[in-house]
């Protein structure tokens, strides 16, 4: 049986202030969660031992929005594995489809970013999904396909979770179908090859889509943007209450 992941990736928003108050008002709406799911937190890296600290006891794991590749060295603005496990960060985001586009990351640095995460006991977050482009000129599964091949290309699948955050639906309020995300997220365990790989939803996920998108056979967690900010969206999207079956 996969164990849920429920994961809020804050992106670039939440002073240590803000992560406090988040904390303060977050932690009694998990006491009593389910154990067939986990809650994980992407704060900024400078909120990560704000968050760590007032979540502490509580369940909650904590991820980097990003690392490099490289152990160490002349990279103005980076952060390494080794200093993110020395603040007990467990997992890390790579491949997000912000810096991406942004930062014109290829598939071969998320790849180099991936193997390093996991040589230093960091769970990828592998994030993967098709423009509205590609979706309307039908190209959506080959695109993934190729940022599944080419991102864990030597990556272990067995520690390891893939995000299917479509670019269509970030931001926009607009939730891919339950019926349509399930389908893409079964074909990327598929090609993953590994049953076991926890496969997430991500894109404009709310209160109001959770249950439908955890009651799919193949979503096993979702990547959660704005929704994750405020602690009784993301307190009610922890408590999701998927149909028995
Ligand atoms: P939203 O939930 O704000 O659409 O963001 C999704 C996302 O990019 C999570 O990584």
């Amino acid at each position: 049986m996969r164990k849920a992941v429920i994961a809020g990736n804050w992106k670039m928003h939440m002073t240590c202030e803000e992560t406090r108050v988040f904390a303060a008002a977050f932690r009694p709406l998990i006491e009593d969660l389910p154990a067939d799911r986990q809650v994980v937190i992407a704060p900024p890296f400078t909120s990560i031992p704000t968050l760590s600290r007032h979540l502490a006891g509580a369940g909650v794991s904590v991820a980097a929005q990003n690392v490099h590749w490289e152990e160490k060295g002349a990279y103005t603005g980076m952060i390494s594995a080794a200093m993110l496990v020395e603040h007990g960060v467990s997992h890390a985001i790579v491949g997000h489809s912000e810096p991406r586009k942004y930062y014109s990351e290829t598939d071969e640095q998320i790849n180099l970013r991936a193997r390093t995460a996991q040589r230093h006991g960091l769970i990828p977050i592998l994030c993967v999904g098709e423009s509205l482009d590609q979706r309307e000129s039908s190209e959506t599964e080959r695109v993934i396909h190729r940022q599944i091949e080419q991102g864990l290309h030597a990556v272990d699948p067995s520690s390891l979770i893939v995000a299917y955050e479509p670019i269509w639906a970030i931001g926009t309020g607009k939730t891919c179908a339950a019926e349509e995300a399930n389908r893409i997220c079964g074909l990327i365990r598929g090609w993953v090859g590994h049953d076991d790989v926890i496969v997430q939803y991500g894109g404009s996920v709310t209160p109001a889509t959770i249950d439908d998108l955890m009651g799919q056979s193949d979503i096993d967690g979702v990547l959660v943007g704005g929704a994750s900010l405020d602690p009784l969206s993301f307190g009610r999207i922890a408590n999701y209450q998927a149909p028995a079956g």
